[in-house]
């Protein structure tokens, strides 16, 4: 692997949380870590053998840890709330994710993950194995990091009535089997870079038994789990009812065993203080999808409640209820959508949204959520070399930014896909030129 010598800005957290934004740096990538992640002093010289990239700002790799890559083809094609809409427009499309359609997919997928500043993410399949075996492929191909499974459903798959008290059984033994010869198959593979999820799409389309199973799996194999909770209202009365059992839809998890730190739960918008509480408890992560929640009228999760109550927090696109891959977009529809719910007394806890923790929750919070290596998420020497250099002056016709609250509140409110230049993975360019 080539050593890159960069001079360009930086702004990323440190490792102890603070932002920091150097107007003038020097980034060395080298090995697939930063060798040198250091400001350079007024007026210094960059030593010899650097790439004079000054006007591009340099950013940690951001992180989706939440998307459907079968969906993609779905985004922005408006169905109503959840529930019909996953019958109507979701569906049919993952029915299909399977040959040279799943494999096409996959590579545009990636490749539009990595143009839109994101090395790395959490990924739902659909249910077919080998559609999932060659997402895995084209995923290793990528160079990006990604946690990814086979979607698990014994209710009846594609077919399912959600409403319906005693769903149909279909093939939970085959379900398992399949997610275990993916996961062994995958966990750990492309020098680390890609991981296994189990994925047991919710709890609507679950048994108790697969659920169990796949948690068992999933912990004796060290693998992640990836499923949904509490998204909508008619969702939750749904799970109230095919459970009669559960004290609440996180409790059927917690049941089921599924709840644990390397857990992302997507959603959980309408969770009581205990749910919470049980979340925070297991370690498991909040996945925030609010560009998806308004997409689709599913509600405004109350991050204040969750951040006190500790749970561990990231952010999604949730493409394609999500209508794009775009985390600049998901960090700034954070911030106006708990403002908006803080002014009408939403929430019962005080807290003021902000740039820094969207940001936060985009890079750090989903580098700890994915146990990405030691220091992911930021820009700091020893740190994977996973950034994205960005012209900022394709959002900031007033720039370069005086400080480190203004350079990051532009690209919170002002960044897009239209400023990514040039992505790294691991080292490696992903995307762009340099
Ligand atoms: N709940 C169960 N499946 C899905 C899905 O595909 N997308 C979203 N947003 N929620 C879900
Ligand atoms: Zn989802």
């Amino acid at each position: 692997m080539e050593i890159v010598r960069l001079r360009c800005s930086v702004l990323s957290l440190d490792r102890r949380d603070r932002l920091v934004y150097w107007p003038d740096a020097l980034l060395t990538l080298d090995g697939g870590r930063l060798g040198e992640a250091r400001p350079l002093g007024r007026g210094a010289k960059a030593p010899r053998g650097v790439l004079d990239r000054r006007g591009r700002l340099a950013i940690p790799g951001l992180v989706d840890a939440h998307c459907h890559l079968p969906q993609y083809p779905a985004v922005g094609a408006d169905g109503g709330e959840l529930l019909p809409w996953l019958r109507r427009n979701i569906f049919p499309l993952e029915r299909r994710f399977k040959g040279a359609y799943a494999r096409r997919l996959s590579r545009l997928f990636f490749s539009e993950l990595a143009a839109h500043g994101t090395t790395a993410a959490a990924v739902y399949l659909s249910v077919y194995k080998e559609g999932a075996q060659a997402a895995f492929e084209e995923g290793a191909r990528s160079g990006l990091r990604l946690v990814m499974g086979k979607v698990m459903m014994d209710r009846g798959s594609y077919d399912t009535d959600f409403t319906a008290t005693h769903p149909r059984e279909s093939r939970p033994h085959a379900s398992l089997r399949e997610s275990d010869e993916l996961c062994e198959r995958w966990h750990g593979a492309a020098e680390g870079r890609l991981r296994y999820a189990y994925t047991p799409r919710f709890a609507l389309s679950c048994s108790q038994g697969l659920m169990r199973a796949a948690a068992a799996e999933a912990a004796r194999r060290g693998a992640f789990v990836q499923t949904h909770l509490s998204e909508s209202r008619a969702e939750v009365a749904a799970v109230k009812k095919a459970f009669p059992g559960a004290r609440s839809y996180a409790d059927v998890y917690d049941k089921a065993g599924l709840l644990g730190p390397r857990t992302l739960l997507a959603h959980g918008i309408w969770l009581s203080d205990a749910e919470r509480r049980a979340v925070a408890a297991s370690g498991a992560v909040l996945v925030h999808c609010p560009t998806s929640n308004a997409f689709l009228a599913s509600g405004i999760m109350d991050l204040p409640a969750a951040r006190l109550a500790g749970c561990r927090t990231a952010l999604g696109s949730d493409v394609a209820a999500g209508p794009s891959l775009d985390l600049f977009e998901v960090m700034r529809q954070t911030v106006f959508a708990q403002r908006l719910a803080a002014a009408h007394g939403l929430f019962k806890v005080p807290s003021r949204a902000t740039p820094l923790k969207a940001f936060a929750m985009a890079t750090v919070g989903g580098a700890r959520a994915l146990e990405l290596p030691e220091g992911a998420g930021t820009l700091t020497k020893g740190s994977p070399a996973d950034l994205v250099l960005l012209a900022p002056a394709a959002y900031d016709l007033f720039g370069p930014a005086a400080d480190a609250q203004t350079a990051l509140a532009r690209l919170v409110y002002r960044g897009s896909r239209a400023a990514v230049r040039t992505v790294f993975a691991a080292g490696r360019r992903v995307w762009g030129r340099l």
